[in-house]
């Protein structure tokens, strides 16, 4: 079972495969995209042990002459520290142009191992091999590459489209229920900024899409890639469209911020920031309490936060919200809702109404 899509970018267009058992086709996916057979496989440890060897026997088997780097799992491997490690790896290994890095793992990896291949010699292919549901519909489409500074989260990084980006649902079989609900939350996200009917889908299919059903799971991570793709083909370096993806995200990465990111998943962050964007529109006489009602229902079946933990006060996730990189001239973008399929940027909202919406998320 595989679906093939594409990101249409001119000559850096490249397809997104999704499917099952696709890891152990890995080296005859790769062939049309080789220049070389050079080949550098960045994983973590977790990763490594379950997946490793599957791509690495698909890729030999193939006439790849590869060689692998693990990092430690985890947001601490986004550093200058692992990136530099990959360098290293690069020139021992004598990886040139023609080669390439296969980021194999969850969103960490992809933005790790890409920010490597963006950079290397000004610039080598990589390939995303998601293995998190969060990567699969998110963080493996779309070119974002980084690392983060101890000041902030993904503030040195660049733009670097990936040649092929592979999906095997497989591997969400070995992923924790929790990683899988937060990951979700990129799908009703999704839903919620420009496709109902995908938000319908998900709200018909909670129970199967949370059982790993891979007929619906292929189903519903195409549909979010489509919707990704089109998205990123339209403004790949985020002028103005792409960032409605953000939508929730704002609140959300100041909770995240606050909390130490050791508190909630990125996606359960993005959860409440989802349902207090959503309360602020309502607020603002924008989006009709019934969607919100249906945003929040969906939420909680799927069992995601939607309240802001009590020892924050909504002052301190005010001024932290500033702090996110997604404000600009200093003033807070915010994407809100008008209905559940459309979403508008606004950044003329007063700290009064922002305000208003967090103290009732909790
Ligand atoms: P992650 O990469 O840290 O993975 C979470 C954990 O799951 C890790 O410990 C990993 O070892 C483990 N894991 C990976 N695959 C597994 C599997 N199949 N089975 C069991 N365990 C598995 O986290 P994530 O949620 O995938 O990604 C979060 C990162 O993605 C953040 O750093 C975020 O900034 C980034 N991100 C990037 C973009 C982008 O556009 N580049 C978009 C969204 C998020
Ligand atoms: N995850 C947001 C983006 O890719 O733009």
């Amino acid at each position: 079972m595989m679906k093939t899509l594409h990101v249409e970018l001119g000559d850096n267009r490249y397809p997104i495969v999704v499917g099952t058992g696709l890891l152990n086709s890995v080296g005859e996916l790769l062939t049309p995209v080789m220049k070389s057979n050079k080949v550098l496989i960045v994983s973590d440890t977790y990763v490594k042990t379950c997946y490793l060897p599957v791509v690495l026997k698909s890729l030999e088997n193939a006439g790849f002459d590869v060689r692998t780097i693990e990092v430690p799992g985890g947001e601490e491997s986004k550093s200058l520290t692992q990136f530099s490690r990959i360098q290293d790896s690069l020139v021992e290994h004598q990886l040139d142009r023609g080669s390439l890095i296969i980021a194999l793992g969850g969103g960490v990896i992809g933005d790790v191992a890409g920010f490597a291949a963006a950079v290397y010699m000004r610039g080598i292919p990589y390939v995303q091999i998601p293995t998190t549901l969060q990567a699969q519909v998110d963080a493996s489409v779309g070119g974002k590459t980084a690392i983060n500074h101890p000041k902030g989260k993904n503030l040195i990084g660049a733009f670097h489209q990936p040649k092929l980006v592979v999906i095997d649902v497989d591997t969400l079989k070995t992923l924790p229920q929790r990683d899988i609900r937060a990951g979700l939350i990129e799908v009703i996200k999704m839903g919620v900024i420009r496709d109902e009917p995908l938000f319908e889908r998900v709200e018909k299919n909670l129970e199967a899409i949370l059982n790993l059903d891979d007929t619906i799971l292929i189903e519903v991570i195409s549909q979010a890639c489509v919707n990704k793709a089109e998205i990123v083909a339209k403004d790949e370096k985020e002028s103005r469209l792409r960032m409605v993806l953000n939508y929730g995200h704002t609140f959300g990465h100041a909770l995240e911020a606050l909390t130490h990111y050791n508190r909630y998943r990125h996606g359960e962050a993005v959860s409440i920031g989802l349902n207090c964007a959503a309360q602020l529109a309502v607020n603002l006489g924008m989006f009709a309490e019934t969607d919100f009602q249906r945003q929040r229902t969906l939420l909680k079946r799927a069992r995601l936060p939607i309240t802001f933990p009590n020892d924050l006060i909504p002052e301190a996730l005010c001024d932290a919200m500033y702090l996110d990189k997604k404000t600009l001239g200093g003033k807070l973008r915010l994407i809100l809702p008008t209905r559940i399929g459309d979403v508008v940027i606004r950044d003329d909202i007063d700290d009064r109404h922002v305000l208003q919406a967090i103290a009732q998320c909790f």
